[in-house]
């Protein structure tokens, strides 16, 4: 029994790369290793929250208490998302999915010819915000990764993608992806707060209960 402020509240969260096929053996990826993703659902499930987990490729142990759903692709994770948060009250959008998906992957192999080559790549869905317009009452978070003015365009996509918070980091040259430790800035209409450098267990602990007590405060 787990009595936590987020008891009975059921969390869909999205974590890791999307992986996009170029042929059966090749794809298009991203960094993300998702670490900070894992830290936060298990940050959440001690808070009492049920917590389904729809995972992109990682090496990471699916948290005691979770329930994991493995995926690859982006469109993989909106048809899973789409499914999860039939009856969830909150979403939590962690996942580094891949901007592009590549035109028709190849059945076979793609074998070497020509000194160079191209693929053709389309814009994929963006899984959060197509879950927010889905369902209006579910609390969203998202989150953001920048390498410039990393206030500024937090607050424009928690404003397009019409989030409930969002948590931003810097990114790049060493920072965020793949490392242990993380900062972040976190945004919501009205308000927001520095969580200053730490273990990413230790900032998925503090985001938790930040995200608890906006939740809590929404809902009432
Ligand atoms: O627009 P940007 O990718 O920077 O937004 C990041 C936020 O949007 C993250 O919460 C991420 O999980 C989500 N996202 C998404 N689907 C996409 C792109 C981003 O859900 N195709």
């Amino acid at each position: 029994f787990n009595a936590g402020p987020l008891h009975g509240v059921r969390v869909v969260l999205t974590a890791g790369p999307t992986r996009e096929a170029i042929d059966p053996v090749r794809y298009i990826s991203n960094r993300s290793s998702g670490k900070m993703g894992y830290a936060l659902a298990a940050a959440l499930q001690a808070l009492g929250a049920n917590v389904t987990l729809l995972s992109g490729p990682t090496n990471l142990s699916t948290p005691a208490g979770v329930l994991r759903v493995d995926l690859e692709s982006a469109e993989q994770l909106l048809e899973e998302s789409l499914r999860a948060v039939a009856g969830a009250q909150m979403f939590v959008g962690a996942a580094a999915v891949a901007d592009y998906r590549v035109d028709m992957p190849a059945d076979e192999k793609i074998k070497k010819a020509d000194a160079t080559m191209s693929l053709t790549l389309s814009r994929n869905p963006d899984v959060i915000a197509a879950v927010r317009q889905r369902d209006a009452k579910l609390f969203v978070v998202g989150f953001a990764a920048e390498t410039e003015k990393l206030a500024e365009h937090a607050r424009a996509k928690l404003e397009r993608k019409k989030l409930d918070m969002i948590a931003a980091n810097w990114v790049g040259h060493g920072r965020a992806f793949d490392r242990d430790d993380n900062a972040l800035s976190i945004f919501w209409n009205g308000g927001e707060r520095e969580l200053p450098q730490a273990s990413k267990s230790e900032l998925a602990r503090q985001l938790a209960s930040l995200i608890a007590e906006r939740f809590l405060a929404a809902r009432n």
